[in-house]
């Protein structure tokens, strides 16, 4: 869901409450609305967030309970914890790591800070957009460059692109919404020729999903390249969305400010994803799991779009990029009245995007979907 179709819904979840409060019976009907929305979540197949449906993985769950122990805490010794275990991970030092609620925070800092300064953005497109969103509200500009036909981002156009107004370059690899990734090799290049003096940013929230999983991710060249910033989520392989906590790496000066900018500071991670978080870094085999069932879920889409006839990319992600031609034009809104969530976008009309569940869920999916080719 985007930033705006999140405030769209809680603006007319707090309507509807607030309608219902004042028709006089508000317990009541509370509680059956309650009630209901949990018999509906429970029969949706919502393949429309990019969500791991396996997560949290047990050892998360443990981790939550027992965290509760120490929740009269400020969780300042788990964040130490939590930056110590991501900088050995990733051979770096603990103060190069930045700790927040979701990579969402971050990306909208990032966002502001060049908003604030009237900056540009320079970005491919289409991609995830919430660094641009915070950008522009804040007063930034944004170039975008379309990606090539193969729905691949074009780092020979982006770097084309790259001028003195530039102020940061987002980079979303594996890309959202496109599924495709860019080669490792060349991306390097491509981070190694921005100058030095422009902020570039690569959000590798698909990262485990990719074709070289972690051996595909420019967290090596942040030792090299002081204005780069690398973002990770815990919300997507590790299973972690619903807890919110994700992170940054950079150099020193760019996590100072980060820190900075952020009014909740680090601990905006509470102690329950801070304790998730921990235990799920300690738990390789989860891991492995929830990316082999991915790989599982999506072979069924893409067998049935064999059959038929549907081109797609090759998704290095957890979702499906699909253009919507091939199907009926009103097959999203189709799709949910049969229980299934997918995604469209008002200003992409072009694809729909279709995120992996569990294999049952993506059997359903393709038994639905298939009342609607064209
Ligand atoms: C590419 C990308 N980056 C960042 C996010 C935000 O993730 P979170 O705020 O849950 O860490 C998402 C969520 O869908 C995403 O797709």
């Amino acid at each position: 869901m985007t930033d705006i179709s999140r405030r769209k819904w809680l603006q007319s979840s707090l309507l509807a409450s607030s309608a219902l409060l004042i028709s006089g019976s508000a317990n009541a009907a509370l509680d059956l609305s309650k009630k209901q929305i949990t018999q509906q979540n429970n029969e949706l197949i919502k393949l429309n967030y990019n969500e791991n449906p396996w997560g949290p993985s047990k050892k998360a769950r443990e981790a939550v309970i027992k965290g509760l122990d120490i929740s009269n805490r400020y969780p300042d010794d788990l964040v130490e914890n939590l930056k110590k275990k991501i900088a050995l991970k990733n051979q770096t030092d603990p103060r190069q790591v930045f700790i927040s609620a979701g990579s969402t925070e971050i990306l909208s800092l990032l966002g502001q800070h060049v908003g604030l300064m009237k900056g540009e953005i320079l970005t491919a497109w289409p991609t995830f957009p919430t660094i641009i969103s915070a950008g522009e509200i804040a007063g930034a500009t944004t170039k975008k460059v379309l990606v090539d036909s193969n729905e691949r981002i074009d780092l020979n156009k982006l770097n084309a692109e790259i001028s003195d107004k530039t102020s940061l370059i987002f980079l979303c690899n594996p890309n959202n919404p496109t599924s495709t990734e860019v080669d490792t090799k060349a991306l390097k290049a491509f981070c190694r020729a921005v100058p030095s003096n422009i902020l570039l940013c690569v959000d590798e929230a698909y990262i485990e999903y990719s074709k070289n999983g972690l051996a595909g991710s420019m967290m090596s060249l942040v030792s090299e390249l002081p204005n780069l910033v690398v973002i990770r989520t815990f919300s997507k392989a590790y299973g972690l969305a619903g807890l919110r906590i994700g992170y940054a790496i950079s150099s020193m000066g760019n996590i100072e400010q980060l820190q900075m900018r952020h009014p909740g500071r680090e601990i905006a991670a509470g102690v329950a994803p801070l304790s998730a978080a921990i235990a799920t870094m300690e738990d390789p085999e989860f891991l492995r799991h929830c990316v082999s069932k991915n790989q599982e879920g999506k072979q069924i889409v893409y067998d049935a779009y064999q059959k038929w006839g549907v081109s797609h990319a090759k998704s290095s992600t957890s979702f499906i990029y699909t253009r919507h031609e091939h199907f009926d034009k009103d097959v999203v809104s189709k799709m949910k009245k049969d229980g299934v969530l997918i995604t469209k976008w008002n200003d992409m009309k072009d694809h729909i995007r279709i995120s992996i569940g569990k294999p049952s869920e993506m059997e359903a999916f393709v038994k639905k979907a298939e009342k609607y080719l064209v």
